[in-house]
């Protein structure tokens, strides 16, 4: 028996017989050495809501959370069943509308074994109609459903602050799945997770965002994310001239990173990027008297097939979907089209992202 497992072994037999020794052999964690770290080594995000990328302290938490994430598909994809979150409730509020975050926090929770409230539509369907402020509605959120965790998406670029705000005065934390226009920290963790599987690191890069960079927040998060993981990473910003980044958000980037282009033309970067992220142009984020604008710009920047055949073998084009017609039906079945491989790393990510929080020990090879 190794010795990391004879401490677990002393560490269930002082916790009864549902300590970690008994999940790791229930999940099939031995056959291939792999082992929990003891409790007392606690990730990052223990215990911490998550709301923000520039909550990241190192590159070595985002590795971390990566092999989490890498494990938990070999578990899930070999059939074994791993509760470790199957006493705990989870939470999901969303005021936005969603496909993609609310389905794969949902199913994360669930192939980890937790129990799930999903309230979707909540500008439409819940008591936001009546007026009810947010911050009341995480007080429903906790006390509602005895939640352990509280997943929050909103169109205030505040609004996981204030949530958190609230969540703090139970003891639980707070998952930012989308706030307004500045953050998305979840999309950036698993855009940055795909580009790892596809592309094999995450730092050496040369990212192309395109499109609309003033409304988008997955395009800032995971900026910040990228300049984190490499400070010499290479980064250009392509867009129509009205939906350029903000200044403060290129003031505050530019000295995180090797170096900061900005430009209206995105077809003669192509050749020489290793990602393409493409983004919609957020019809919802113009105002009213701003809609002959969106007409206007829309369908501006459409990638084609004639734009993938400019792309490098290795590189790959990458969107954190819903698309509108940023990118042509045609290229999807090329395979540097990674979106949709995108959706599923999502799944793993959430999935890790919840064992950090909730369960707090990581799994290591020995
Ligand atoms: N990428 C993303 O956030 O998609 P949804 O809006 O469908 O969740």
């Amino acid at each position: 028996m190794a010795k990391q497992e004879k401490e677990l072994v002393s560490q269930d037999n002082a916790q009864g017989s549902e300590g970690l020794y008994a999940q790791a052999l229930r999940a099939g964690l031995f056959q291939d050495r792999r082992v929990f770290v003891p409790l007392e080594a606690r990730t990052q995000f223990f215990n911490e809501s998550f709301i923000s990328i520039d909550q990241i302290k190192s590159p070595q938490q985002i590795e971390s959370l990566f092999e989490m994430a890498d494990v938990l598909e070999e578990i899930n994809q070999s059939g074994g069943v791993y509760s470790p979150l199957k006493d705990y409730f989870i939470t999901e509020l969303f005021w936005e509308n969603s496909t993609r975050t609310s389905l794969s926090f949902e199913a994360a929770a669930k192939h980890l074994g937790a129990h799930v409230a999903v309230r979707d539509g909540m500008k439409v369907f819940s008591s936001a109609t009546k007026g009810e402020s947010l911050e009341d509605t995480i007080h429903a959120g906790y006390n509602v459903t005895d939640s352990d965790l509280i997943i929050v998406r909103h169109h205030k670029d505040n609004s996981s602050q204030r949530a958190r705000g609230i969540a703090q005065q139970y003891g639980i934390p707070v998952i930012n799945a989308g706030s307004g226009s500045k953050e998305h920290p979840t999309q950036a963790l698993l855009d940055l997770y795909t580009i790892r599987r596809i592309i094999g690191r995450t730092d050496r890069l040369r990212v192309m965002m395109v499109g609309d960079l003033k409304n988008g927040r997955t395009n800032k998060s995971l900026a910040k994310l990228l300049a984190i993981m490499d400070p010499n990473v290479e980064i250009i910003f392509a867009s129509p001239e009205q939906l350029r980044s903000p200044q403060d958000f290129i003031d505050d980037l530019t000295p995180k990173v090797g170096s900061l282009t900005e430009t209206d033309d995105f077809a003669s970067w192509l050749p020489h990027v290793d990602v393409v992220y493409m983004t919609r142009v957020q019809k919802e984020r113009f105002k009213e008297d701003e809609q002959d604008l969106y007409e206007q710009i829309k369908d501006m920047f459409i990638f084609t097939p004639e734009h993938m055949a400019m792309m490098q073998e290795h590189a790959i084009l990458m969107h954190p979907l819903p698309r509108v017609n940023e990118i042509a039906y045609a290229v999807d079945n090329d395979p540097r089209a990674a979106y949709f491989k995108q959706m599923r790393s999502g799944l793993y990510v959430r999935m890790a992202l919840l064992h950090e929080i909730l369960v707090g020990h990581q799994i290591v090879t020995v």
